[in-house]
């Protein structure tokens, strides 16, 4: 005959069972813990489509004249203090369809910049907003819960800090022959957003900048001092100190063709 403690004891452990796989089937169990900041990473597409050796209908460096011309986004992703971040924090799939309403205004202002395949978490191949999703996106939570609200979220900050208009205000303007100072191109945003953002650039030329937000989208500083002190980052990221912000040039294949594919047959080849 069991004693009553021990009743009481298998009753606990039958319930935390039970409780434990409730949490695994409606909120995903994560092996990582709760990240720290977004990092809203924007494209310029100027220098990434430098790189194009291929065009496909949803690669817009490939629109010709449609081609954008200020930055797009990256992606918003969730980051650690201490520099490091999580990625593909649950299995939730990618699905297009859960995103049907905003596929128009993601088209425009968060296309892919090339025709690869990133992977995505369970190592098959995807489309770049698959991949932002299932590695980034996955990890947002709970402060964005769900593939809708992600992608929603991301425009809607995108929207809020133009960082072209910013630049262009202070007189950073694309060109193939100025070369500005990163400092000035940093303090223009330190001066509209009151944080400090990270640049990435491919030789000279201004690849990425990144706006880091805190979980209430609030901007905040993308590199912590400590960090800086420590010699482990560095504020200015991996560019000189003068950068070029190159014009777009039409991609190669597509300059007789004058090749504009329209947004609908994008969505249709996804
Ligand atoms: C950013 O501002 C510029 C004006 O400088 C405007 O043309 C552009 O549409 C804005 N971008 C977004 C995403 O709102």
């Amino acid at each position: 005959m069991a004693s009553p403690s021990v009743l009481v004891m298998a009753f606990l452990s039958l319930l935390i069972i039970a409780l434990l796989s409730f949490a695994g089937t409606n909120g995903e169990v994560s092996k990582w813990r709760e990240f720290d900041y977004f990092a809203l990473a924007l494209q310029w597409p100027g220098t990434v489509c430098r790189g194009t050796r291929q065009c496909c209908s949803y690669n817009a460096c490939c629109r010709g004249s449609n081609a954008p011309s200020e930055f797009t986004i990256h992606g918003l992703w969730p980051d650690y203090n201490d520099g490091s971040w999580p990625a593909c924090c649950s299995h939730s799939r990618f699905d297009i369809k859960e995103i049907s309403s905003l596929l128009s205004a993601l088209e425009k202002y968060w296309p892919s910049l090339s025709c690869g395949s990133p992977s995505t978490c369970d190592g098959h191949k995807g489309t770049f907003w698959a991949h932002e999703w299932e590695k980034h996106g996955t990890c947002s939570y709970p402060v964005i819960r769900n593939e809708y609200d992600y992608f929603l979220t991301t425009l809607n900050v995108y929207f809020k800090y133009n960082v072209t208009k910013v630049l262009s205000e202070a007189g950073y303007v694309a060109s193939d022959s100025e070369k500005y100072p990163l400092g000035g191109i940093v303090s223009a945003i330190e001066n509209a957003f009151h944080a400090s953002p990270l640049v990435v650039c491919s030789g000279n030329d201004v690849e990425e900048l990144r706006l880091c937000l805190y979980k209430d989208f609030k901007p905040r500083d993308c590199v912590v001092s400590s960090l800086v002190q420590a010699g482990a980052v560095s504020s200015k990221g991996s560019c000189p100190k003068y950068v070029r912000l190159p014009v777009y040039v039409s991609s190669f294949g597509l300059r007789n063709g004058g090749m504009t594919i329209p947004v609908s047959s994008v969505i249709e080849s996804l």
